[in-house]
């Protein structure tokens, strides 16, 4: 089975997987760490260097060799991952999509804390982060919610994010 979380910037996603990976014994892929190691250098860097179109194509070329060389996992992957290429299609036919959809107000209070490793957000103001999650969370929608399973509770309730991925 191939699970894949799938949810804006500050969505948990890294979390929940690697709880649910535990509890399901299943291996845990974070698509963001695995961008890194296979690039040998972070995802900042990565921007900064090469730009985001360079990123999105790593993205795409790791989401494909993890996928296709292991039968079981949990994968967190990147905020941006389903939302290009036809990567949500894959994820789809490859195995079970998990949106988590965490509440915007949430992500802010989050994200305002985390900025530093996120090229995207990191040289933005607080006014602006706000306008930011809103602008780039409508664009994506349409993408997370072709998930399998959405995730409303906040916060997430382990058992019952197992028992929707099981009767999805
Ligand atoms: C991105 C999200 C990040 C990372 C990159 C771009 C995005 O992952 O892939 O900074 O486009 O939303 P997280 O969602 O794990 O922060």
């Amino acid at each position: 089975m191939k699970i894949f979380l799938i949810g804006f910037m500050g969505s948990g996603k890294t979390h929940w997987g690697r709880l649910l990976s535990e509890k399901l014994g299943m291996r845990f892929f974070d698509l963001d760490e695995q961008v890194t190691e296979h690039a040998g250098r972070p995802i900042a860097e990565i921007f900064a260097t090469d730009g985001e179109e360079h990123f999105r194509l790593l993205e795409k070329e790791v989401l494909y060799i993890l996928t296709e060389s292991h039968d079981n996992f949990v994968m967190a992957c990147g905020g941006g991952s389903p939302c290009y290429f036809n990567n949500i299609e894959y994820m789809k036919q490859s195995g079970t999509t998990v949106w988590i959809n965490t509440p915007l107000d949430t992500l802010f209070e989050r994200l305002v804390n985390e900025k530093d490793k996120r090229p995207l957000i990191k040289d933005l103001s607080g006014e602006q982060l706000k306008g930011f999650i809103g602008k780039k969370f409508a664009d994506r929608k349409i993408y997370y919610e072709q998930a399998d399973v959405t995730v409303d509770e906040e916060p997430v309730q382990l058992e019952q994010l197992i028992e929707k991925i099981f009767h999805a």
